[in-house]
């Protein structure tokens, strides 16, 4: 699409959602057979796979941690999800976004249960649509969850953004494109920041919105990997501790 001369008429997107408004998400835990947890994720546009191995042994020895499990992530985005065929194979910006995710994620795994172990999380984007680091990072945690790894919590992420002067929830790729800002955020149910990247300019104001509008999309995303728990399981397995993370609520 070449540059619409507004990005927001009469207080509407152009795919018809208001500021506060989300693209149409869709979780299915546990679609793949050999891997020991997945998801496939719908988000918007942007469809996404995730698969989970482990905790197994960790090949090059070397790399093993005697005291820790280590958690490894490889984002890759498949030559036909972008309009422009992507090259395949690493780029600087995959590696970028790998560990980026790796680092929301680690966090919340119960990393210290299983020392010189490995736990592999494998993102392959097939579809983009404009935050596709986001959309790996909820179906990498539900697929964690699925695999059974020991979890503090689950990580849930979106991205903000500002177009014609608005900060808005969740960008599209033509929004992406013709915006002048794109926040991804991820955070863990108790509101505890684990990622937090930004593209363009926002003012001390507007970053304290973005932030907000954040929030208010994680808790809804978190129902929503939630649910799909209880879909493949019949019941509530999400992962979760009794005692709230420095302060915040538990969910209990
Ligand atoms: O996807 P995300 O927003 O996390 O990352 P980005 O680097 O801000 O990329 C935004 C969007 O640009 C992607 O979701 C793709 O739709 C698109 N893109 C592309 O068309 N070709 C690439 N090589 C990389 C990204």
């Amino acid at each position: 699409m070449s540059k619409p001369e507004k990005l927001i008429v009469d207080g509407k997107r152009l795919d018809g959602r208001g500021p506060f408004d989300m693209r149409p998400i869709k979780f299915t835990a546990g679609v793949l057979k050999r891997a020991d947890g997945s998801c496939y994720l719908e988000f918007g546009g942007n469809k996404v796979m995730a698969a989970v191995y482990g905790p197994r042994e960790v090949h090059p020895r070397h790399m093993q941690n005697a005291s820790r499990a280590i958690v490894r992530y490889r984002y890759n985005m498949a030559s036909f999800s972008v309009e422009e065929r992507k090259r395949p194979g690493p780029d600087r910006r995959s590696i970028e976004i790998s560990k980026v995710s790796r680092e929301a994620l680690e966090g919340v795994v119960m990393e210290e249960l299983y020392p010189r172990s490995a736990i592999d999380v494998f993102v392959e984007i097939l579809q983009a649509d404009a935050g596709s680091r986001v959309a790996g990072i909820n179906a990498a945690s539900v697929a964690l969850a699925d695999a059974g790894i020991p979890m503090k919590c689950l990580v849930s992420a979106v991205a903000v953004g500002k177009i014609d002067g608005e900060v808005v929830l969740d960008l599209n790729k033509d929004e992406d494109n013709y915006g002048s800002a794109d926040l991804p955020i991820a955070m863990n149910q108790f509101g505890e920041i684990t990622l937090c990247q930004m593209d363009g300019h926002l003012t001390e104001e507007e970053f304290g919105r973005a932030l907000d509008m954040a929030v208010d999309g994680c808790k809804k995303i978190h129902e929503l990997q939630k649910q799909a728990l209880i879909e493949k399981y019949g019941q509530d397995i999400t992962p979760d501790v009794a005692q709230p993370i420095e302060g915040g609520e538990t969910n209990e």
